[in-house]
């Protein structure tokens, strides 16, 4: 059975004694209530470690990971690094790094292999930009993202990824997707997913929705039966925004 996740991606927000108290504000409101989904903070590289021993029942995920094992990578941060914090998770082929630092599905595919096997869950992005979305060729773009990056993975390894689709004029705009958009999309990646490695699969992986994700929207997006949760950008940077939208479930 899949699970229902609502991940904050914080980005390059927050300073190490910032970060700290907003995990730290976030794990005490979370104390002690029943939430129907898992809930991830993804920090930056630097929040890890000290952030990994606040946290109870939050996941822990980084956002990026190196596309190396390691070495002579000035600046770059590992998959094994990021395991050895604690962190559970890694967001992979976040739109921003796709446009701005160059990477391709290619490099997307090296670091899920790397993310896998040193046990952290890919949260992999994948999500059209707006021509893309106005020429109608949404489904093909995201249909390649996914295959380049993911479709060489045993069927066993695919089940340890989590998928979120963010549309790329959603994010950080104000602009939602319409729930009807996010539904459909979603449903043509289950339906790709399940092309390729059976509907079992399909049905077990986690798909969430990110892109002007909030507290006024989260309810009818979740309520879409193949949206199994968000990724969070602005709204994750206070507890008055991310709680909310973790009990719209
Ligand atoms: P946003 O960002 O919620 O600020 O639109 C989402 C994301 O980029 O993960």
């Amino acid at each position: 059975m899949r699970k229902n996740i609502v991940a904050g991606n914080w980005k390059m927000n927050n300073s190490l004694q910032e970060g700290l108290t907003l995990a730290k504000d976030l794990q005490k409101a979370l104390n002690g209530k029943t939430v129907n989904c898992d809930v991830i903070v993804c920090t930056p590289f630097i929040h890890l470690a000290s952030i990994a021993p606040e946290l109870t029942s939050i996941g822990l995920g980084a956002q990026n990971c190196a596309d190396k094992v390691s070495g002579a990578y000035t600046g770059e941060v590992s998959a094994a690094m990021i395991a050895s914090t604690g962190a559970k998770y890694v967001i992979i082929g976040h739109s921003e790094r796709r446009a701005y630092y160059g990477e391709t599905n290619a490099i997307l595919k090296e670091k899920v292999l790397l993310a896998l096997a040193n046990g952290l869950t890919p949260i992999f992005c994948i999500g059209e930009v707006l021509a893309e979305r106005e020429s109608g060729s949404q489904n093909a773009v995201v249909e390649k993202q996914i295959r380049e990056s993911l479709f060489d993975l045993s069927v066993a390894d695919f089940g340890k990824i989590v998928l979120a689709y963010e549309p790329v004029w959603a994010i950080g705009t104000g602009k939602t997707a319409t729930s009807a958009q996010a539904q459909e999309m979603h449903a043509f990646i289950r339906k790709t997913v399940e092309a390729k490695y059976g509907k079992q699969a399909a049905e077990d992986v986690s798909i969430l929705y990110g892109g002007s994700c909030n507290a006024g929207n989260a309810a009818e997006l979740f309520a879409n039966p193949d949206v199994d949760g968000g990724l969070i950008g602005g709204a994750s940077l206070s507890v008055e925004k991310f709680l909310p939208i973790v009990e719209a479930f």
